[in-house]
């Protein structure tokens, strides 16, 4: 079989980076991540630093073409499975952006903003949608662009809705309007959509997040 599905490790990060790059670049949102002069790959790399972690609640996963062995697309999905247990709210970009050097001499910094905006409009989606109820966030995805329409994404999104169907939770994610289709395939449902204008990152667009929930499948 040509696409191959497995764990990431820390050797991966700087093909994890390269691949990032080039799909999520050009995404709006991505774009208002980033401040003036800053690369992106630089940002993701510090991220990654910091924020790559491979353990049950924080799972990396990548597909490989084995012809080439190329990493082709990844996947991060976060596993929240202590039901009754106050949220967690941070995700490992944000972890990463407050050990940043950069942010922590500049807590005004534009890029932390748009962290801390990120963070309340999850807290507002989890306490709306989830409450304190386990669950498993597909947090990351992206597929190289010469690689795409042939079943890399699908491949990380059903191994994480398998692994959510097994321990019987949902799953929820925030799409991009380039995801959205292939998450109604795989089952999501949209719950909730909010414009985001972006101009106050320097980006002149407004973009449309769209949060969607997975009920999780009788695992036969
Ligand atoms: C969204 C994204 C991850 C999809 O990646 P992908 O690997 O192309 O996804 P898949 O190949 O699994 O599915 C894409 C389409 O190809 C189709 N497809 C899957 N396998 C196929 C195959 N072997 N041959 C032809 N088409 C195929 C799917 O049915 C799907 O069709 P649709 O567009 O009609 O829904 C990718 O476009 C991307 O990285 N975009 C930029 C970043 C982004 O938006 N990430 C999501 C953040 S929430």
């Amino acid at each position: 079989m040509p696409l191959q599905l497995s764990h990431m490790s820390e050797a991966d990060i700087p093909e994890f980076v390269e691949v990032d790059d080039l799909a999520m670049g050009r995404y709006a949102y991505a774009k208002a991540m980033v401040t003036e002069g800053q690369c992106r790959k630089e940002l993701i790399r510090g991220f990654m630093r910091v924020g790559f972690k491979q353990d049950d609640s924080n799972m990396w996963v990548k597909v490989v073409d084995t012809q080439t062995n190329e990493l082709i697309a990844a996947a991060m999905w976060k596993f929240h499975l202590e039901a009754g247990q106050p949220i967690e709210q941070e995700t490992p970009q944000q972890t990463a952006e407050v050990k940043n050097d950069h942010v922590q001499e500049n807590p005004s910094d534009k890029t932390s903003n748009f962290w801390a905006e990120g963070e309340k409009r999850s807290k507002k989606f989890k306490a709306k949608f989830v409450g304190s109820q386990a669950h498993a966030d597909l947090s990351i995805l992206f597929t190289h662009p010469q690689h795409q329409r042939r079943g890399a994404a699908s491949m990380l999104i059903k191994w994480g809705c398998d692994q959510a169907d097994k321990r019987g939770i949902i799953s929820t994610l925030h799409a991009s309007s380039e995801g959205y289709h292939l998450y109604l395939k795989h089952g999501f449902e949209l719950v909730e959509e909010t414009a985001i204008d972006l101009r106050s990152w320097s980006v002149n667009e407004t973009t449309i997040r769209r949060a969607m929930i997975r009920q999780p499948k009788k695992v036969i």
